[in-house]
This record gives structure tokens, C-alpha cells and sequence, in this order.
């Protein structure tokens, strides 16, 4: 939908009058790094060109009404008790962003929102992210007239979805969301958030994102248990490595010299792919940067056969997909992306092999999952900003 028919869609639902304002910020699609930027590691995510569009108007009262154009829901919330909403089953990433907004002292004033979202839900694209850097955004933007610090942005949603929503998550999302460029992946250090953008010369190949369609449920329990795993991995490393703050800051030598610290077996399991991922995402910066697509393509599929056998977070739909995938002559590497058990994976795939590469690995999927898994054929994007 454009920005005249949502404007239009907005007058329908609040009514007329008044300025409006239109804000936007996209999913992602993590290229490589996946479960490191919770432990101080790298990442690689690209901004998507879906994502979310937010049509706003200021009201005279202290409500922040929402609605979408995709839902039923509407969502009437009195900005002096945001702490009330936080189980409602749609908008607590919105009122989670205003609650924190509100607590670091931004003026945030009553206004009636309209969400329109592109990214699927709950697909591992991070939907939640758009939406919640989108919404900062808005709000910050609608109480101060100034474009804010997008990095700022992020940390707002990350802190809204940790503290208002209750989802221990990294700052991955967020930042790729706020800080998106248009053909750039971002090259993000989670530790300290310097951060380059690094020029995708993807050629002939198209960025294919596969959705496995997978209902999915206790992924915040297990996110949060693999986050407790990789903290005892550090604790017991940190008895003979005082100054070590995160696993992220290991090198693969450093940890081969110090793995027989960790006591238990899962938990070493787990902070060797958090190494050796950070390794290879060090390695993926420099085979984009040189236009090595081979070499980025094998680095994909390790970081994928690593989430299998020692992170545990992928499961027979991922691997179905990943495993059909790579049968495909036209397709140099694929992986899981995002928190895993369930959700998306990405692959590199050539142009003219797009068409053969959807009907085989669609074939292969629903023959042994039962159900169609659904294709976005997308390209990096650029960040949240004021359309
Ligand atoms: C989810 C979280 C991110 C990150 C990924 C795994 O998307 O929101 O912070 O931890 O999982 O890499």
C-alpha cells in the first residue's frame, strides 16, 4: 500500500483533520552470526525492504490509540499507567517503546497510530524490531521535532522487548533495523556498537529467504536457556581468565587453549560456535569486501551445520529447507537466520536458477513436512526513517 492509501485508510479509521506524519523501518535478514550478539560477538544482518509503516496524528489527551491495517485490534492505552498493557496480545512492543521513551524523560503526547506491516509475523525476520524502531521513532520524532540518533533508537526497542515485553533478546535486530543501508550489510561489534556498512556485491545472486511456516512455540524459554548456557561456559572461564567480559572477545586459539575449563560438555559445545561463528563472520567482511561469493557461501553453510550440531537450535523444518537448498545447483550457500527452531532460512541463490530452486526445495519441504513454505526473493534495504 502507498503512503496516500494508508493516509487514506488512517482518515477512515481515526478520522479527518489534522497533520499526519509517516514514519517507516524494516525486518532483517541475518547474513551470518548467529546466537554471538547476546555474548559480546559480530554479526552480519541486512535491513529487508519489508517491514513497517506507522501513519501518525498527535491527539489533545494523554491516549495513544492503535490500530493496523492487517488486524482486527484496537488498542486504547492511557500513556500515565503503560505498565497495564503488557499482556495484551497486540501492541505491547508499541506501548513498551512509549513506556521507555517516557522514562528517559522524551514528551511523549497522546496520538492515534496506524500499523501497517509487510514483514510476516512471527517468521524470524524480525517483524517485532520494525515495529518497535518504527514506533521510537515516531514517538520521539512527533513529542521533539528532531531527527534522533538511530543507534539510540535501537536501544530503546531492545529495551522495550527485554523490559516491557519480557524477551531477553541481543541488540541485532534493532540495530539492523535502525541502522539499515540500502545494499550494505552492517557489520556490528554487539560489545561496544561500532559498526561498518560493508557493500553487498551480490552480482548475479539473489538473496532467497524461505520461511519454513513452522508454528512456533517455547522459543523464548529455549533462546533464554542457551543464554544461560553460554554465561556458565564464560563463568568457568573467567576462573582462570579474569579479564575475559565475553565469549565474543575469544579467539578459536584462545579457546582451544581454555575449553577443558568449562565443566560441562553442552555448555563447551555452545561457546565453540559462539568462537568459531564470530571467526567466521571476521572472515565473511572479508570475502564480501574481495567479491568471494563462493568462499561467503561455505562460510553460510558452516555457520548452519554449526547451529545443528552444536548450538541445537535448528530442527527438522530448518534442515529440511537448508538440506533441499543445497541440492540446488544455482545456490552457493544456505543457512538458518534469526533465533532458529522454526522461522526462516536465507540462501544465496542464482538469478536465472530463482525459479527452479523455489519449485524444488518447495517440493522437497511440503512432501516431508506436510505443509508449503513461502519465498521472499528480497535485497537489502535501507533503515528507519521519516518518510
Ligand atoms: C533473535 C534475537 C537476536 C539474536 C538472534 C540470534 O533474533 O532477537 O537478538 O540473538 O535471535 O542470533
Amino acid at each position: 500500500m502507498d503512503i496516500t492509501s494508508l493516509k487514506n485508510t488512517f482518515c477512515s479509521l481515526f478520522g479527518e483533520g489534522g497533520e499526519l506524519f509517516a514514519y517507516a523501518s524494516p525486518g532483517r535478514v541475518n547474513l551470518i552470526g548467529e546466537h554471538t550478539d547476546y555474548n559480546g560477538g559480530v554479526v552480519l544482518p541486512a535491513a529487508i525492504t519489508l517491514g513497517t509503516t506507522i501513519i501518525a496524528r498527535k491527539r489533545s489527551d494523554n491516549k495513544i490509540c492503535l490500530r493496523a491495517t492487517d488486524l482486527p485490534d484496537y488498542v486504547e492505552a492511557d500513556l500515565s499507567c503503560l505498565s497495564a498493557y503488557k499482556n495484551i496480545p497486540w501492541g505491547n512492543y508499541q506501548l513498551g517503546v512509549a513506556d521507555i521513551l517516557l522514562k528517559d524523560g522524551v514528551p511523549v503526547s497522546g496520538c492515534d497510530l496506524l500499523f501497517h506491516d509487510t514483514t510476516p509475523h512471527g517468521g524470524g525476520l524480525s517483524s517485532s524490531a520494525g515495529i518497535e524502531v518504527a514506533t521510537a521513532l515516531c514517538l520521539y520524532h512527533m513529542a521533539t521535532g528532531k531527527m534522533p540518533d538511530m543507534r539510540e533508537i535501537a536501544k530503546v526497542g531492545q529495551r522495550a522487548e527485554i523490559e516491557y515485553v519480557g524477551v531477553n533478546c541481543g541488540i541485532m535486530d534493532q540495530f539492523a533495523s535502525a541502522m539499515g543501508k540500502e545494499n550494505h550489510a552492517i557489520f556490528l561489534c554487539c560489545k561496544d556498537l561500532s559498526y561498518e556498512a560493508v557493500p553487498l556485491f551480490l552480482g548475479e545472486y539473489r538473496i532467497v529467504i524461505t520461511n519454513t511456516n513452522k508454528k512456533r512455540s517455547l522459543i523464548t524459554s529455549k533462546y533464554n536457556e542457551r543464554r544461560g548456557e553460554c554465561e556458565k561456559a564464560l563463568g568457568d572461564l573467567q576462573t582462570a581468565m579474569p579479564s575475559l567480559s565475553c565469549l565474543g572477545d575469544l579467539s578459536p586459539e584462545e579457546f582451544e587453549k581454555n575449553v577443558h575449563l568449562i565443566k560441562d560438555a553442552t555448555c563447551a559445545r555452545r561457546a565453540r560456535h559462539v568462537v568459531e561463528e564470530c571467526a567466521r563472520v571476521k572472515e565473511s567482511v572479508n570475502v564480501l569486501k574481495s567479491g568471494d561469493l563462493a568462499s561467503f557461501g561455505k562460510l553460510m553453510n558452516d555457520s548452519h551445520d554449526s547451529l545443528r550440531d552444536l548450538y541445537e537450535v535448528t530442527g527438522e523444518e530448518l534442515d529440511t529447507l537448508v538440506n533441499a537448498a543445497r541440492m540446488e545447483s544455482g545456490c552457493i550457500g544456505s543457512r538458518m537466520t534469526g533465533a532458529g527452531f522454526g522461522g526462516c532460512t536465507v540462501s544465496l541463490v542464482k538469478g536465472d536458477s530463482v525459479d527452479a530452486f523455489t519449485e524444488n526445495v518447495s517440493r522437497i519441504y511440503t512432501e516431508k513436512i506436510g505443509y508449503a513454505p513461502s519465498f521472499y526473493i528480497t535485497s537489502a534495504g535501507d533503515g528507519g526513517r521519516i518518510l
